[in-house]
């Protein structure tokens, strides 16, 4: 494990009962107020998809921007955010998923990534993995490739991973 990891996690302010009761929230906030720690994190996921042929990052809104931008520009990819309904002008393509209560929604804007692109899809964190599951059917509708998908946290416990349909998933810690 890199030695780096150590210092990231403890920048993580793990907050209980937010934004509700038995909800453990990780804020990554106070890892973005220390730039060596921010700059390990993104430096992590530059080294590890540098080269890599990757020709899109998309960030989903709105934690996964913060990470997913400073990739892209290091990589050499574009960025395309994956919006809440609604935020995008143009013509989109929509995909809802699970929440714990109810439902919500991403949306790219059509055209932004091209039929055989590959992929790299960034979020803070997998939880369900619903979001992710929505990201990657949204990049497979526009028929790129998903690469890999590319998270800070993964919350084991709630077994996010099994519903990735075996797509690979890169963490860079665990939470329990
Ligand atoms: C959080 C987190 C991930 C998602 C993970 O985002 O940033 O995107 O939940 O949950 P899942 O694996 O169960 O789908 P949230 O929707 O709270 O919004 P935010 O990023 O805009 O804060
Ligand atoms: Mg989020």
């Amino acid at each position: 494990k890199d030695p780096r990891i150590h210092g990231i996690q403890s920048k993580i302010r793990v907050v209980p009962n937010f934004p509700k009761p038995g909800i453990m929230f990780q804020d990554i906030t106070t890892l973005l107020l220390d730039p060596k720690a921010f700059k390990d994190t993104v430096d992590l996921f530059v080294e590890r998809y540098k080269g890599k042929n990757i020709s899109v990052v998309t960030g989903i809104e709105a934690r996964g921007f913060i990470f997913g931008t400073p990739i892209a520009l290091e990589i050499g990819a574009k960025f395309v955010p994956l919006r809440k309904p609604n935020k995008l002008p143009g013509k989109v393509i929509s995909e809802e998923y699970e929440l714990e209560y109810g439902r919500d929604c991403l949306e790219m804007h059509l055209g932004a990534v091209e039929p055989g692109e590959r992929a790299l899809v960034v979020d803070d964190l997998i939880a369900t993995g619903g979001t992710l599951c929505a990201a990657m059917k949204l990049l497979e509708r526009a028929g790129a490739e998903v690469v890999e998908c590319a998270c800070v946290i993964e919350l084991p416990d709630l077994k996010g991973r099994e519903r990735l349909n075996g797509k690979p998933l890169y963490v860079l810690l665990e939470s329990y």
